[in-house]
């Protein structure tokens, strides 16, 4: 069974519509994906509920719940027959969470979109996870989506710049998509929908589902990435650039200049 945990502490970058559309992709392919909700706007279980007997099931987890009748193992128990578990998390989660969030994370994904100030809240998130949760970059467990990209916009360049700078891979590049609006709405994902409709939006998932085939620790990290370097990359414990996303930035490609 393999664990997936889709994140990044800025509301609105794609969690759930990743989370969910991985859910949709695994499950029309024969997996038995379950869905474990962690945010308390319960985006996931909703959509889950949305789902037509017709189409493949999908098994949810609400874990956001508090539920004092049974224990918390109980409750965030994954039934045996699972073959991914996919984590969506809330928006604004604690850094001081994270290790507990990524402790048994194969994959861990931090969808990101190409604007200044969600390049910034990226960067912290990258750092937390590197220096807080101990991720270690040539494990191969971690994975940035850029999403909602209009490409050949300064905005998608700067964020493939400062990624590279990270030494953190982009696993997959996801356009903006009225199909993954609509998607949302019918509780399918865009793997489920009419292929003369979705073609585009389907095959930008080719290579995340070629990385999360790949066992962690398979691959050497990205140039430009070394443990010694993940701290200074992203501020070395201090906030990343105190000013805005361009700070951050800036001081990336400053170390991709320098490497
Ligand atoms: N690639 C895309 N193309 C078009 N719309 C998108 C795309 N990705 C996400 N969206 C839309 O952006 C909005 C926010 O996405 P989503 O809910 O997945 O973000 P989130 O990170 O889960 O948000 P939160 O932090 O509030 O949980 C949603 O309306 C969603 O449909
Ligand atoms: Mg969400």
């Amino acid at each position: 069974m393999q664990r997936i945990v889709v994140l990044n502490p800025k509301g609105g970058s794609g969690k759930t519509t990743i989370a969910i559309n991985l859910a949709s992709y695994l499950a029309s392919r024969g997996h038995t994906p379950v869905l474990m909700d962690f945010d308390p706007q319960g985006s996931s279980l909703r959509w889950v509920r949305k789902r037509q007997p017709a189409q493949a099931p999908i098994h949810v987890i609400a874990a956001f719940e508090k539920d004092t009748r049974t224990t918390r193992a109980f409750q965030l128990r994954v039934p045996d027959v699972a073959t991914h578990v996919i984590v969506d998390t809330p928006a604004a989660l604690d850094p001081h969470h994270l290790p507990e969030m990524t402790r048994d994370a194969d994959k861990i994904i931090v969808p990101v979109l190409p604007s200044d100030i969600d390049i910034h809240a990226c960067s912290r998130c990258i750092r937390d996870l590197l220096l807080v949760a101990k991720i270690r970059r040539d494990e191969d467990r971690l994975g940035v989506i850029a999403n909602r990209i209009r490409r050949n916009t300064l905005t998608y360049q700067a964020l493939i710049r400062f990624l590279h700078t990270l030494g953190i891979p982009i696993v997959a590049t996801i356009r903006d998509s009225q199909n993954y609006v609509r998607a949302a709405e019918l509780g399918i994902g865009v793997h489920e929908m009419k292929s003369y409709v979705a073609q585009d939006d389907v095959a930008q998932w080719v290579p995340l589902v070629e990385w999360l085939a790949r066992p962690a620790g398979a691959a050497p990290a990205p140039p430009g990435a070394s443990s010694q370097d993940a701290g200074q990359a992203v501020g070395d414990g201090e906030p990343v650039g105190s000013g805005d996303g361009s700070v951050a930035v800036r001081a990336a490609s400053r170390t991709l200049v320098n490497a």
